[in-house]
C-alpha cells in the first residue's frame, strides 16, 4: 500500500519551501523504503529552491540523510528491513564504460527509484540528487543505500551522504593530498571544513583555510586548519603566499562555485600543484585565464563531484575514523531542527550562522 508521510517541497523558483503530503509507492524491484531519521540542509537543496540546478519543480528536497531500511522491492538483496543506511546519490552501474575500466565513482549511468513519489493531485515530485529525505520516508534504489555501523548517530552520519564527502573525497581522493602537503581551502562551510578535515587525516602539514566570515575560519581551526585568511580582508592569494613563505599551496579546495575564488585558487599554487573545484556553479558564470599561466606551471585543474568517492568503501571508513577519534564528524551538526525549519535553516546558512542544520525525524 503507498503511504502518506510529511515531504519539505519547493514548489517553484525561490518561493519559500511547503511541509505537504507525499504519497511514497511500496517499493518496486531494485527499489527500498527508508525511514529517515536524519537529514542536513546542504547549501545545493538552496540551489534546487533558487532554480540553479534545473527547471524540474516541485523538488522534494533533502538529501544528506540516514535512516532505516522499512521495506525492499524484489531483488533487492544488498540491504534488508532494519539495516542502518547512509542515503547516497550515486548508485553506481558496474557495467557502464567507467564502470568496467575501474572508475566506478564516474559511472554514467548511476540508479535512481523507476517510481516517482507524488504530491496527493498526482503531480510527480523530482527528489533532490534522486534522494528526497525531509521526508519521514523516501524512495530509493538499492544502490543509494549504504549500510554502516548502526552505533554512529544518525545526524552526523547522514552528513557524509554528501557535503561532507563531497568535501573529504575533493581533498583525499580528487586533490590526491598526502603528507607533508599545502592545501588552502577557499570557503569554509560544511564542504570546506570536510576538505580541511580530510587534508588533515591525509596527512598535509599545512592547511590554510580561507574564507569571508571569521566564524568559519574559527570552526576550520577546529577541523585542522593550520592557518586562516579572512580574504575579506586581506587579498587571498597574498594571504596564502605569506603563511606559505612566499611558496602558494599544492592543493587548493574550492567550494564556492564562483569565478573570483577560481581565480584566486589559480593564481595561488606552489609549483605544479592541484585545483580542485567543488562548488556548484551558476550556468552562465565563466572564467577567463591565460593559457601560458596553464602551460606554464604544470599540475592540475580538476572538478570533483562528490569527492569522487566510493560510497560503500568510504562511508564505513569515514564512520571508523570517527569513532576513532580521527575525524570529528559529529562537529559538522551545528544544531538539530525539524521539517518545520527548513527555510529558517536556509536564513541561517545564508548568514553563515551554521555547519550544517540537521532536521531530526
Ligand atoms: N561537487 C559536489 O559534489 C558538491 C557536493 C555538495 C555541495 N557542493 C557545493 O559546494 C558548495 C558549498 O556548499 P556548503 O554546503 O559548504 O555551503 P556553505 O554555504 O556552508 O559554505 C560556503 C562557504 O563559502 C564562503 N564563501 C562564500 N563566498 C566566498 C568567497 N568569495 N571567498 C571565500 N569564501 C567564500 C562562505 O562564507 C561559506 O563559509 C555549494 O556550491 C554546494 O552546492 C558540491
Ligand atoms: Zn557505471
Ligand atoms: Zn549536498
Amino acid at each position: 500500500m503507498p503511504q502518506t508521510v510529511r515531504g519539505v517541497i519547493a514548489r517553484s523558483k525561490g518561493a519559500p519551501v511547503e511541509i505537504v503530503d507525499v504519497i511514497v509507492p511500496d517499493p518496486g524491484p531494485g527499489e527500498v523504503v527508508v525511514a529517515i531519521q536524519a537529514c542536513g540542509v546542504c547549501h545545493t537543496d538552496l540551489h534546487y529552491r533558487e532554480g540553479g540546478i534545473n527547471d524540474d519543480f516541485p523538488f522534494l528536497l533533502g538529501h544528506e540523510a540516514a535512516g532505516l531500511v522499512e521495506s525492499v522491492g524484489e531483488g533487492v538483496t544488498d540491504v534488508a528491513p532494519g539495516d542502518f543506511v547512509v542515503l547516497n546519490w550515486r548508485a553506481v552501474c558496474g557495467q557502464c564504460r567507467a564502470c568496467a575500466r575501474g572508475k566506478p565513482w564516474y559511472c554514467f549511468n548511476t540508479h535512481n527509484a523507476k517510481q516517482k513519489m507524488t504530491l496527493t493531485d498526482g503531480t510527480e515530485l523530482s527528489p533532490a540528487l534522486g534522494i528526497g529525505a525531509f521526508a519521514d520516508k523516501t524512495l530509493v534504489h538499492a544502490g543509494q543505500c549504504t549500510k554502516v555501523d548502526p552505533a554512529a548517530p544518525a545526524a552526523a552520519a547522514g552528513l557524509l551522504g554528501c557535503g561532507v564527502m563531497a568535501g573529504f573525497g575533493a581533498a583525499v581522493n580528487t586533490g590526491g593530498v598526502g603528507r607533508g602537503d599545502s592545501v588552502a581551502v577557499i570557503g569554509c562551510g560544511g564542504v570546506g571544513n570536510a576538505a580541511i578535515a580530510g587534508a588533515k587525516v591525509a596527512g598535509a602539514t599545512t592547511i590554510v583555510a580561507v574564507d569571508v566570515d571569521d566564524r568559519k575560519l574559527e570552526w576550520a581551526r577546529g577541523f585542522g586548519a593550520t592557518h586562516t585568511v579572512n580574504s575579506r580582508e586581506v587579498d587571498a592569494v597574498e594571504g596564502v603566499r605569506a603563511v606559505t613563505g612566499g611558496n602558494g599551496a599544492c592543493g587548493r579546495i574550492l567550494p564556492p562555485g564562483r569565478p573570483e575564488t577560481y581565480q584566486q585558487a589559480f593564481y595561488m599554487p606552489d609549483l605544479a600543484g592541484t585545483d580542485v573545484l567543488v562548488g556548484v556553479p551558476p550556468p552562465d558564470m565563466t572564467v577567463e585565464l591565460p593559457l601560458i599561466e596553464i602551460f606554464g606551471r604544470g599540475g592540475a585543474l580538476k572538478s570533483s563531484w562528490y569527492g569522487d568517492c566510493l560510497p560503500s568503501r568510504d562511508f564505513p571508513m569515514l564512520i571508523d575514523l570517527s569513532r576513532q577519534g580521527r575525524f570529528d564528524l559529529d562537529a559538522f551538526v551545528s544544531e538539530t531542527i525539524s521539517l518545520d525549519d527548513v527555510e529558517a535553516a536556509f536564513e541561517k546558512m545564508h548568514r553563515g550562522e551554521v555547519l550544517r542544520s540537521v532536521v531530526e525525524l
